[in-house]
Formats: C-alpha cells, sequence, structure tokens
C-alpha cells in the first residue's frame, strides 16, 4: 500500500487550482523506476474544462516518456471519479491509493476499480 504517496499528495493538494468546487485534490504518481510525478486539479470558468488531480499528474509521467506499464502506484486523496479510473486503468497501475468516501485509506489495483473493461482490440 502506498501510504507515503497518499500523505504527499495531502500536501501537494494544497496546491490545487479549484475556485469554484474548493475542492482541493492532489495525485501522485511512482514509476517503476522511482521516479515521483504531482499533479493537482485545475479548474476553469467554464466547468467541464477542468483538469482532475490523476490525469495532471499522469500527463507530468507521459510528458517526461513514461508509458502504460511504467506507472507502479498512486495516492490519491480524494476516491477518483470514473473518468480517471478508466486513466488509471489505461497505465495498468498495481496500487492505487485513496481516501474512500467513509474516511479510510485504500489501496486497490485499477483493475478492480474498473471491472469487465472496454479494451481496444489489438492492432
Ligand atoms: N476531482 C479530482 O481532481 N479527482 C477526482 O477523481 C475527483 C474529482 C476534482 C475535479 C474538480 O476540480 C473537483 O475535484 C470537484 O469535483
Amino acid at each position: 500500500m502506498s501510504r507515503d504517496l497518499y500523505d504527499l499528495a495531502v500536501t501537494v493538494s494544497e496546491r490545487a487550482y479549484a475556485p469554484y468546487s474548493n475542492y482541493l485534490v492532489g495525485a501522485v504518481v511512482r514509476t517503476r523506476d522511482g521516479k515521483v510525478f504531482e499533479g493537482v486539479n485545475v479548474e476553469n470558468a467554464a466547468y467541464p474544462l477542468g483538469v482532475c488531480a490523476e490525469k495532471s499528474a499522469l500527463v507530468k509521467a507521459v510528458s517526461e516518456g513514461y508509458r502504460p506499464g511504467d506507472i507502479a502506484a498512486i495516492g490519491i486523496t480524494a476516491s477518483p471519479c470514473g473518468g480517471c479510473r478508466q486513466w488509471l486503468y489505461e497505465f495498468g497501475i498495481d496500487e492505487v491509493t485513496f481516501l474512500n468516501a467513509v474516511g479510510e485509506i485504500v489501496t486497490y489495483a485499477a483493475a478492480e476499480l474498473l471491472p469487465d473493461t472496454w479494451d481496444l482490440p489489438p492492432a
């Protein structure tokens, strides 16, 4: 369980830009080779254009060259939304640790958070 990533995500969440919801979310990913990338939610006056913390952390990792299979774990200060579960699944993350709706810190594999997932057929 990536409790350390969750604890770091709590600190990182202070940097969220969430003036519309006032719901500050932090997410921290760790790559299999030990790099850490931090993300926060970034909202916009056009509400649907906002970005979740999980996505902003994963985008940083991808922009530095990491790919699905390279991410070992993520800690999140919120229960991931449906869209973020699809992103977590894409990256095949083994340990997804977050604060659930009843206040427990829990860890699941990404595939457990999105069962019977749709996949692209092999090319
Ligand atoms: N949010 C995240 O950053 N991650 C989630 O998985 C749940 C929701 C953000 C989006 C929005 O900025 C705010 O939390 C309220 O929904």
